[in-house]
């Protein structure tokens, strides 16, 4: 009997560069109100702060990383690489009210927009990373079939597109000032993963067979509605998996390459469920064709590495043992941790990093 095909559950992380974590992690962690749930340094590089966020356990699909690199150069989005992130929240009314704290805070917001699927909140963090706050609902099955999902190309409306949209909706915000993050508010983790390639056709083949995801939209950008937008998420032909949609814009033919750097994605994680499953998914990226790490030691998950067609650096990490492995799950993130092969090393790797408040 042939084995059971392989498929993700979704995102296990995201990992993005920083140029200065005091300033990260006041965006990430008071602003933002997400937990710091490690507080490490880059395993591959042990002068470099590695921060974790997540929900209170960091769980899989809640968890943004960032490494901090004070000199690196600015990245730019681009083929290959990611254009922005999506952070989920309950509802509209909890949306307007990110609206406005950011907005007091001095972030620039462009939205709320209406994209059918989910509404949509723009506005990037210090070093320029995009980032948006998309609604739960109402989801893929509002212009197909739940069970029919990523058969039609959807052209979308014309109040979806530039021109046609809802102005006085979008100009809308909070009618007070929101200094603390009610519970409503909170961010759910990763919604959707939103980068660029040069080839969508490539990129559907590659999803489907490499990773198990499936297309579950086939639309255009409603800001170029010259442009493709696919979606894929774990599907099982009934539900579509939270923290699983990784959508691409086709820029076929491009070569205005994502540039690597402070403001960029450094690489997106999907989730194994344990040691077995990866090295299930080891001997099927191998036997595709597809260069692959050996499995690295990451002490909260283990993780292999390897690159979809258009270059977008990819990883698929166990789900555990988790961030409760090396101090107590009540409070993560309080103190420096370091993988036991630099433990001896401590005083020299603290000496060199800032204290973190
Ligand atoms: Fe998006
Ligand atoms: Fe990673």
């Amino acid at each position: 009997m042939p084995a059971p095909a392989l498929s993700t559950s979704g995102f296990h992380h995201i990992t993005m560069v920083s140029t200065d974590a005091v300033r990260t992690l006041a965006f990430y962690r008071e602003l933002l109100d997400l937990d710091l749930v490690k507080k490490t340094i880059n395993f591959d590089d042990p002068g470099a702060y590695h921060l974790y966020f997540g929900d209170e356990a960091g769980r899989p699909g809640t968890i943004l990383t960032f490494f901090e690199w004070p000199h690196t150069q600015k990245g730019r989005w681009g083929v290959g690489g990611v254009h922005h992130l999506a952070l989920g929240v309950a509802t509209r009314e909890a949306q307007l009210k990110w609206k406005r704290r950011l907005t007091d805070a001095g972030v620039e917001v462009s939205g709320p927009l209406d994209r059918g699927y989910f509404t949509s909140l723009y506005f990037a963090d210090p070093d320029g990373q995009i980032l948006e706050i998309a609604t739960r609902g109402p989801g893929y099955a509002i212009d197909e079939p739940a069970d029919a999902l990523g058969r039609e190309l959807i052209v979308p409306a014309a109040e979806r597109l530039p021109g046609g949209r809802d102005e006085v909706a979008i100009a809308a915000t909070w009618p007070e000032p929101v200094p603390a993050v009610t519970d409503d508010m909170r961010l759910e983790g990763i919604h959707h993963i939103t980068g660029i390639t040069d080839d969508i056709g490539r990129a559907d083949a590659f999803y489907q067979e490499a990773l198990g995801l499936k297309l579950v939209k086939k639309t255009y950008n409603q800001d170029n509605a010259k442009t493709l937008h696919y979606f894929w998420a774990s599907y099982d032909g009934a539900t579509v998996g939270s923290h699983s949609s990784l959508t691409l814009f086709d820029w076929p033919g491009s070569n205005y390459w994502a540039r690597p750097g402070s403001g960029q994605t450094h690489h997106i994680a999907f989730r194994a469920r344990d040691d077995d499953e990866q090295e299930a998914w080891r001997d099927h990226l191998l036997g595709m064709g597809v260069e692959v790490t050996p499995v690295m030691e990451r002490n909260y998950f283990r993780s292999i590495y390897f690159k979809a067609p258009d270059g977008l650096l990819l990883e698929i990490a166990t789900d555990g043992p988790g961030f409760a492995v090396d101090e107590p799950a009540a409070s993560l993130g309080s103190s420096l941790k370091l993988p036991p092969w630099l433990e001896e090393r401590r005083s020299e790797i603290e000496g060199a990093l800032v204290p973190l408040p």
